[in-house]
């Protein structure tokens, strides 16, 4: 017969993803409720809304569903930040933190920057658009904000929130099941700040070092625009990095975009291909205004010899937004442009492999 006590000790050896502690013996199981065959669950976890929660809510599942109960009721809660430094500092005594090095080669995660040749062609967009769509296709998905003119992710993903350190390690913040790293979490209040290529750089190694990203598929890099010092310390950075390159549908535009292009071939990054933003202006009748112009992406992919792998219209994310929700520049999926960026996640998905 199923009891309390049986489910427990069941999931004795489940184990925190981040903290590595045992959900049981942290009492991190803050209900467990039997009623008939059914059981409901409460469990407290570091970060909530995770790719690694949906697995061990898969798990725990399975594992007390085999020990006898029908159906199984999982809620899941945050740690205080309070309760979050004593299992961390616990958990670290344990084992390593699991901090990948995601710039060695072998981590396993493809990191994609996105780069442009100048600012406004929608580089951060594609950024949190591209990270989204890869989460929604089942990807584990990073990002960083790396675009020290102004680091918009967090604005543009309706992030309010900074990242947790427990211990000596970073946890990103999780918004939509896409982990978030900017430069912007410890800039105070948007104040102008000066970064220098060398301060610069010690950042973004933390980030890639220091984190604890987990398991990643694909890490999703917002660059800065441009072919100045600053890109081209964080290009030589990443050296297995691969790049998409934004621009708009304006041949000058594809001009400017096709440098950032030659400084990706130099410092030997892989281009993916090039993505055409702003392209045209849906209209009600099916037709297409081409408003900005005409076949730059086109002719910037064979400059480049890569490939148009997306034109992406004019559109706003969202019309209208209700009280108290964050306006953000992710398009909804099942939309004309959210559909557009699901292909895009499912050709460069087809092209890393
Ligand atoms: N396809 C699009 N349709 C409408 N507005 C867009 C589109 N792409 C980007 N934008 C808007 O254009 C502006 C610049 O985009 P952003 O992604 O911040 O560019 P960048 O990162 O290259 O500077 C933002 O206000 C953004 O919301
Ligand atoms: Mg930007």
């Amino acid at each position: 017969m199923l009891t309390e006590e049986k489910i427990r000790q069941v999931l004795k050896d489940v184990r925190e993803p981040d903290l590595n502690v045992s959900l049981v013996e942290a009492g991190l199981i803050r209900e467990c409720r039997l009623k008939e065959n059914h059981v409901s669950l409460k469990i407290a976890l570091a970060q909530t809304g995770t790719q690694e929660q949906m697995q061990l809510q898969q798990q725990v599942v399975q594992m007390v569903k085999e020990a006898g109960a029908e159906t199984v009721g999982l809620r899941f809660e945050a740690l205080s930040e309070e309760e979050l430094q004593k299992l961390g500092a616990q958990g670290q005594g344990q084992a390593q933190p699991n901090v990948t090095d995601l710039l060695s080669p072998d981590s396993g995660t493809t990191v994609i920057s996105i780069t442009s040749g100048k600012g406004g062609v929608g580089k951060s967009t594609v950024t949190v658009n591209l990270a989204t769509a890869l989460q929604r296709l089942g990807k584990k998905v990073g990002v960083v904000d790396a675009d020290i003119y102004g680091f918009s992710v967090p604005d543009m993903m309706g992030i309010d929130e900074r990242p947790r350190v427990v211990g000596e390690v970073i946890h990103p913040v999780v918004v939509q099941g896409v982990k978030v790293m900017s430069m912007g979490f410890f800039v105070e209040d948007n104040s102008p700040v000066i970064w220098r290529g060398p301060m610069l750089g010690k950042m973004l190694r933390n980030f890639f070092g220091e984190v604890e990203w987990g398991e990643l598929d694909y890490l999703i890099l917002d660059l800065p625009p441009g072919t100045g010092d600053v890109a081209l310390d964080v290009h030589q950075m990443i050296p297995h990095s691969r790049e998409i390159i934004v621009t708009t549908p304006h041949t000058t535009a594809a001009f400017v975009a096709a440098r950032a292009g030659a400084m990706a071939l130099k410092t030997n990054h892989e281009i993916l291909g090039v993505v055409e933003n702003m392209s045209y202006y849906p209209l009600p009748d099916g037709t297409k205004d081409y408003i900005f112009g005409q076949g730059g992406g086109e002719k910037l992919a064979e400059n480049l010899k890569t490939e148009l792998v997306a034109q992406i219209p004019l559109g706003q994310p969202k019309q209208d937004v209700a009280p108290g929700e964050h306006r953000t520049a992710i398009y909804p999926e099942g939309s004309l442009i959210g559909d557009i960026y699901m292909d895009l996640a499912k050709t460069l998905d087809s092209k890393v492999r």
